[in-house]
């Protein structure tokens, strides 16, 4: 089946997917610059939490293979400059502070362990290869996982793109999805087109059709309706974060769906890798919810679509823990209550024991 390639480390520099063109054009860009990158995440290219943390991965092993830098002290400085600017581009998204977090407990090691920058360099850009090569295992496992919770045929509904546009391995929902039909089920997804940004209707949507998944493209006010005619068995999206108690960030619409899911006995669940949850923060009151550019609501794809008012944009919206039925990670499935099932899963080993 088709795996879409948003990321790539190549001996030429890091190749990135231009996301903001898809479905249209498929063109590709080759970044040497940790700024560039940074800049490339601010900007969409690429998206979805895991791929944001693989990608700041990528930029910080760029920053350093390309430093100038002539002694350890120099590279240690200007290292911490590098995490500093990738740090900046999506606030809420807490894979992209997992990955640098990690990027900077290795390069913590291997100064500690020795002096000579070429290795150091080296080992640096190993790391953030092993990032990508370990989401792909990860999200396969989540897929397991998530597949025998969807029903046999009817309809599954997703929100925005969790795909592997998003993760850089099968996608985590999406994943899920996938897994669940190389098992021989045979819903159709339904999929929300997502405004503003539209990754429902660009993004999921041409990675579905384009591995041969059955979906009905709906606009986000259908939703409600579609609920409602009771042929909807489970909705599954990812998450951007994941606070102690299992309340969950994800793109801005997933809240009312997991309301009307609730109102409608539809079990609604979160796909996502143990890297998303944020334990550190008691409830969803403490996400920090990004808000991106007026214009991308006010513009269709660089078009006016209303008069130059003023226009909200946040980029998330908070699901609280008692509307998830589950949360499918690598590790195993969440149940309530989260407080305990999460701390669990997120003290195990990879050959975790599962919590059901
Ligand atoms: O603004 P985006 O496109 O980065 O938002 C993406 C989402 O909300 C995804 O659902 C989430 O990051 C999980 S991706 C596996």
């Amino acid at each position: 089946m088709y795996v879409a390639q948003p990321i790539e480390w190549t001996e030429r520099g890091v190749v990135m997917l231009d996301q903001r063109l898809l479905p249209g054009e498929e063109v590709s860009y080759t970044y040497t610059d940790y700024r560039e990158v940074a800049k490339a995440i601010q900007e969409m290219v690429i998206r979805g939490a895991p791929a944001i943390g693989v990608a700041a991965a990528m930029g910080a092993a760029l920053g350093v293979l390309h430093s100038s830098a002539k002694t350890v002290e120099a590279l240690r400085a200007e290292f911490s400059e590098i995490c500093a600017v990738l740090a900046k581009t999506r606030p809420t998204a807490v894979d992209l502070f997992w990955a640098l977090k990690r990027m900077e407990r290795r390069f913590t090691e291997l100064t500690a362990e020795n002096s000579d920058l070429g290795r150091i360099k080296q080992k640096m850009v190993e790391e953030a290869q092993l990032v990508h090569f370990e989401k792909r295992a990860t999200d396969e496992a989540i897929g397991r996982f998530g597949a025998e919770f969807m029903p046999r045929d009817g309809q599954v509904m997703t929100q925005c793109n969790a795909g592997a546009l998003a993760t850089g391995g099968i996608g985590t929902a999406l994943g899920v999805i996938r897994v669940a039909f190389e098992q021989g089920k045979k819903f159709r997804v339904l999929v929300p087109e997502t405004r503003p940004y539209l990754q429902g209707a660009r993004l999921t949507a041409w990675e579905l059709h384009k591995g041969g998944i059955p979906l009905t493209l709906i606009t986000d006010n259908m939703v409600g309706h579609f609920m409602k005619s009771g042929k909807v068995g489970a909705v599954v999206t990812g998450a951007d974060r994941i606070a102690a108690n299992g309340d969950t960030a994800n793109k801005i619409g997933t809240y009312q769906i997991s309301v009307l899911a609730k109102e409608n006995n539809v079990p609604f669940y979160i796909a996502a890798p143990v890297s998303t949850f944020d334990l550190s923060i008691p409830d969803g009151e403490h996400i920090p919810i990004e808000e991106r550019s007026a214009a991308e609501v006010t513009h269709l794809q660089g078009v006016r679509i209303a008069p130059d008012v003023h226009a909200a944009h946040p980029a998330f919206d908070v699901t609280p823990s008692r509307y998830i039925a589950a949360i499918f990670t690598e590790r195993g499935v969440a149940r309530a209550p989260y407080t305990e099932s999460l701390r669990a899963l997120a003290a195990e080993s990879r050959s975790a024991v599962i919590a059901r």
